[in-house]
């Protein structure tokens, strides 16, 4: 997403129309209204915040109840809403959440006020080094590098190369025990599809162009990063959503995958 457009009211805002679309509060009329039209030209591209959401508690519950983390780094983490990770943690979790947008981390602030653990920086997730250099953040962490590393539902607004520099830098960063959990957002949709199509060009309007890429180019460029044993999952076997349970216009627009694929990545 631009910098430019991220705390102008005057302009829709792709963190907050996602926001709206989850039911949250924390928005403009600006973005209401592009959210709004985003539904009419492109139903799915309304429906997909929702079940990236889902999946991300899902994940939340895998890495600290299965995994045993619990140190969680979240890049570009949106508000701290109650479907957010820290809701879904054992008590003792320790959270950082950080986003680029000033209003969202204003806010996020606000949600969190009083929360043991939880903590929310600003900061660009094409820099993890920006977030993880704060002092605040070294103080927390206490030179312990054997956490779970998160990117949901931001990776698709990324260059390849912004991409290849975020895989490359936090490898050389984390401890060989670390995890990446990674969301190959919106990896094989439907590129031809009408919906996707009239999307991708409402995201270009705003400034905020979307990189629709298949999973294997995805896989190339988080290397040398590599899957655990369950390797990318597609997002309706994440959550356990059943195919038949979608209209057949979803089913062409979210392609084969759902809306994107995630993935445990390790060293
Ligand atoms: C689609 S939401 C994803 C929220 C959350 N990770 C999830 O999956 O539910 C995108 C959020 O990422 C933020 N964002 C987009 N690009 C970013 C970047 N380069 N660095 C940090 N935050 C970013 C936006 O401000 C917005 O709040």
């Amino acid at each position: 997403m631009s910098q430019e457009n991220i705390a102008n009211s005057a302009k829709p805002n792709p963190g907050r129309m996602y926001d709206y679309l989850l039911g949250g509060h924390h928005n403009f009329e600006v973005d209401r209204v592009a959210a709004e039209q985003l539904k009419a030209l492109a139903p799915f591209a309304a429906k997909a915040p929702k079940l990236q959401r889902w999946c991300l508690q899902d994940l939340a519950v895998e890495l600290t109840e299965k995994r045993g983390y619990d140190i969680i780094i979240d890049f570009a983490s949106g508000l701290p809403t109650q479907d957010h990770i820290h809701e879904a943690v054992p008590d003792g979790t320790t959270v950082i959440y950080s986003d680029y947008d000033p209003v969202t981390v204003e806010y996020a602030c606000e949600i969190l006020q009083g929360t043991p653990n939880v903590y929310f920086f600003q900061g660009d997730a094409r820099h993890p080094e920006a977030l993880l250099n704060r002092p605040e953040v070294q103080d927390i962490l206490k030179d312990r590098r054997d956490v779970a590393l998160v990117y949901w539902g931001v990776t698709a607004f990324f260059t390849d190369a912004e991409l290849v520099s975020v895989a490359q830098y936090l490898h050389q960063w984390a401890d060989p025990k670390s995890c990446w959990a990674f969301n190959a957002q919106l990896a094989d949709v439907g590129l031809t599809d009408p919906g996707v199509v009239r999307a991708t060009k409402l995201y270009e309007q705003m400034g905020s162009p979307l990189r629709l890429r298949t999973l294997e180019e995805y896989q190339t460029l988080t290397q040398p990063w590599r899957p655990d044993e369950k390797g990318f999952i597609p997002f309706m076997d994440w959550h356990g959503i059943d195919r038949s349970e979608m209209g057949e216009e979803d089913l062409r627009a979210f392609g084969v995958a759902g809306g994107g694929y995630g993935a445990y990545l390790t060293k």
